[in-house]
């Protein structure tokens, strides 16, 4: 099966760059490889979108509003990134986490309303490095797993990607090694298989991010029970991404 690689631009690229970017990419993406989605700011959504119809490159947003609508000054609805033909939005990154204090409470309510206007939803979760010295890291992740996720249905966990992504690792040139992503990956699957069943538990899709490049990619995707990654950093280069979305072994 194809690894599916996610590139989050955060608050990189303005809608001309990204327009310039795109351009490049979508000439340049073979598709043989891996799937792929990018997820460029909002403001970078129309054109994202505009550009990639028809073509293989899918688009993501890198957030979104818990509530359907309403008096939310600043605010962008699910629906309003659904009607743009956005197909995913990151939840629970760890940068919304600590910088805007976004809760798993917060969170669990944003998929759900992303969820009932028909996006795919990419859950963030990982362990800060204090969690990491303190032996928690497991744990930690089945708290967020457990109340990110709480009173879905079975069957919408097909629009569900848990990505494993290490606060440590972000950002840092830090990457987790294999061992730390495969027990990650059991775990994850482990908390599915005890709410869910077994089949959810195979199912869901389960990606590494944290520090991601083109020499580390090929072991950290290639672990067991991990199906892809989410890219910061490297993904801003059209070359590096382009680079590891054809050439992902
Ligand atoms: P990084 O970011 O690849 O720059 O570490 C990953 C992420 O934040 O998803």
């Amino acid at each position: 099966m194809k690894k599916l690689i996610v590139a989050n631009f955060k608050m990189n690229q303005t809608p001309s760059q990204t327009k310039q970017y795109l351009t490049k990419f979508i000439a340049g993406f073979t598709g043989n490889r891996a799937d792929v989605v990018i997820c460029p700011s909002f403001l970078s959504l129309p054109i994202s979108t505009f550009l990639t119809q028809g073509t293989l490159v899918k688009i993501g947003a890198q957030n979104v509003n818990d509530e359907e609508e309403g008096a939310y000054t600043g605010e962008i609805s699910a629906q309003m990134l659904k009607d743009l033909g956005v197909e995913y939005v990151i939840v629970g990154h760890s940068d919304r986490r600590i910088k805007f204090k976004e809760t798993d409470r917060l969170i669990n309510k944003k998929i759900k309303t992303a969820l009932k206007n028909g996006l795919k939803c990419i859950l963030c979760v990982g362990e800060s490095l204090a969690d990491r010295n303190t032996g928690k890291t497991l744990e930690v992740i089945r708290h967020q797993i457990e109340e990110d996720i709480k009173g879905l249905y079975e069957n919408e966990l097909e629009s569900v990607i848990i990505a494993y992504e290490p606060i440590w690792a972000i950002g840092t040139g830090q990457n987790a090694n294999v061992k730390d992503v495969e027990n990650a990956a059991k775990v994850i699957r482990k908390v599915i298989f005890d709410s869910y069943s077994e089949k959810a538990s195979r199912d869901i899709q389960v990606l590494y991010g944290g520090s991601l490049n083109e020499k580390n990619v090929g072991a950290l995707l290639n672990c067991t029970g991990v199906d892809g990654g989410l890219f910061g950093k490297i993904s801003l280069s059209v070359n590096n991404f382009l680079d590891i979305a054809n050439n992902l072994k």
